[in-house]
């Protein structure tokens, strides 16, 4: 309401109630105005009507909302469903015009301008979180696999000779299929084992370069956040390489924002040495639903350049989950959920320590993974691969997702590329092992909980080893467990140690 609206309102209530209901709505108006001058993520988060209302006047902006307009194009933003409009806010439009997912389209200024703030909030919110010179970055409607695929696309234009991308190994598919996708040969580098972690082989890094000649490079694609015992690559050093040859460096960040560590590394990196961009994931960094990532670099230049890669308009979907996301918790409720999440950290090694010693196993010493730990699995590893596959499965049937069971030796053959000892990043690492994570969100009662579950499933191996046991109801109920675990084992989900070729 405007002021002509507030005196027009003067005739039906009286004055002074609707100058204290004026003053109220301009409380929210600020916070909108402040956000729009200044770009940056509030401080404090906000309630949800100011939000609300903030998406609404952004809707209201946009070409199919307007009361007077008639359509005559092909894209003219109808949508049949009201529930789907709802479920947009009334922002149907996307973001981006053909040819470039960062242009303003004018039939859209409303979520245009969400674009656009979406992004500042996110740059602020990159820069807290570590990455101090971060210059630019993009919210790009595709998860990190597809957006590392964009950043190597872009790099296909300034480097047209090169076919190869040096790969320090992670054994994640989505890393491995982004360079293909792309139409690159990775070239894999095997980790080298440093007491429990594996590390990055600078080494062989190094003799690669020169073996296959600069030019030939498209770049060096490194990993921070991973699962232990691989352990963040040499940021700083591989950086320094890259500088030195003049080769780009495209960084996976995925779930890396919440860590502390990880965004130094990349600060680090790019301050000694070169970094082009890095790639992280909104869902794993920002609780929201999965479909978007977030592209960022040192060089505005360069991330324009990818973002113009991008064909045609984008879902405006990830970019409006996210922001509404930042705008609820703020500044200050973001940084409460990092220091949870190291806190957490801190509580599960410390009591997944105290569990491996009472089963005759132990923590891998992964010092310099801050989000993932791996507890050694010898002793049921010693009798067979499919005892340590059956306990990621038993795991699963007690509804614990995401831990994951890392047998010896299981082969994998991901287009066309065969890894040995796929999973553990590493042809022949010395032993299996159950991987956790604590991961951004995670709360006491899911380390409790998995850690009850997890002694349970370790007493029912002994009890099983054993043989001991005749009670006929609980053999009952171990029967139908066993049921499901074959189910799931059949299933071969990945997460419980797959063995299988992609190709069969
Ligand atoms: C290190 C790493 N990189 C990339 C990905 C793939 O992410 P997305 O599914 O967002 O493409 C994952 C998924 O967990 C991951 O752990």
């Amino acid at each position: 309401m405007n002021d002509r609206s507030f005196a027009a309102g003067e005739r039906l209530v009286a004055g002074a109630y609707l100058r204290q209901g004026r003053e109220a709505r301009r409380a929210h108006e600020q916070l909108l105005r402040s956000l729009l001058e200044k770009g940056k993520c509030p401080e404090d988060g906000w309630d949800e009507s100011t939000i609300e209302l903030f998406l609404h006047e952004l809707a209201i902006m946009d070409s199919n909302n307007f009361l007077g307009n008639c359509g005559v194009g092909e894209r003219e933003g109808r949508v049949v469903s009201g529930l789907v409009a709802r479920r947009h806010f009334r922002l149907i439009h996307g973001i981006g015009r053909s040819g470039d997912i960062a242009a303003v389209q004018p039939k859209a200024a409303g979520s245009s301008l969400l674009n656009k703030i979406t992004n500042s909030v996110v740059l602020d919110i990159l820069k807290h979180a570590g990455v101090r010179s971060v210059a630019s970055c993009f919210v790009v409607p595709m998860a990190t696999g597809m957006s590392l695929t964009l950043c190597f696309l872009t790099l296909r234009h300034r480097r047209p000779k090169a076919k190869y991308i040096i790969w320090p190994r992670i054994d994640q598919k989505s890393c491995f299929k982004s360079m293909i996708a792309a139409g690159f040969e990775p070239v894999v580098i095997e980790n080298e084992l440093e007491g429990d972690e594996l590390r990055t082989d600078l080494k062989a890094v190094e003799t690669k370069i020169q073996e296959l000649g600069a030019e030939n490079i498209l770049c060096l694609h490194s990993t921070t956040s991973c699962f232990a015992p691989r352990v963040p690559d040499r940021l700083e050093e591989l950086a320094v390489i890259c500088a030195n040859y003049d080769i780009p460096h495209i960084v996976n960040n995925a779930y890396g924002v919440q860590s502390s560590k990880c965004m130094h590394l990349i600060q680090q990196g790019a301050r000694v040495g070169r970094i082009d961009a890095f790639v992280q994931s909104l869902d794993k960094n920002f609780l929201v639903p999965v479909g978007g990532a977030v592209i960022a670099g040192f060089s505005d230049a360069f991330i324009q350049e990818i973002s113009k890669m991008y064909p045609g308009r984008a879902s405006a979907s990830p970019s409006l989950d996210v922001f509404i996301t930042l705008l609820s918790l703020g500044l200050r409720g973001y940084n409460r959920l990092l220091k949870e999440r190291k806190e957490m950290f801190s509580y599960l090694s410390r009591e997944l320590k105290k569990l491996s010693e009472v089963y005759h196993e132990r923590l891998l010493n992964t010092p310099h993974n801050p989000i993932s730990l791996a507890m050694s699995l010898q002793t049921l590893g010693s009798h067979s691969d499919t005892a340590v596959t059956q306990l990621g499965s038993m795991l699963f049937t007690r509804q614990v997702s995401g831990a994951r069971v890392v047998p010896l030796g299981s082969v994998q053959t991901v287009n066309g590329y065969t890894f040995k000892g796929f999973m553990s990043h590493s042809s022949n690492y010395p032993c299996a092992y159950l991987n956790v994570a604590s991961a951004i969100g995670m709360s006491k009662r899911d380390v409790d909980l998995f850690l009850k579950r997890l002694d349970r499933c370790f007493k029912a191996f002994s009890k099983e080893k054993s043989k001991e046991n005749n009670d006929p109801e609980v053999k009952i109920n171990e029967a139908t467990d066993e049921k499901l675990e074959e189910m799931v084992l059949k299933m071969g989900d990945v997460d419980l140690g797959g063995h299988k070729d992609e190709s069969s």
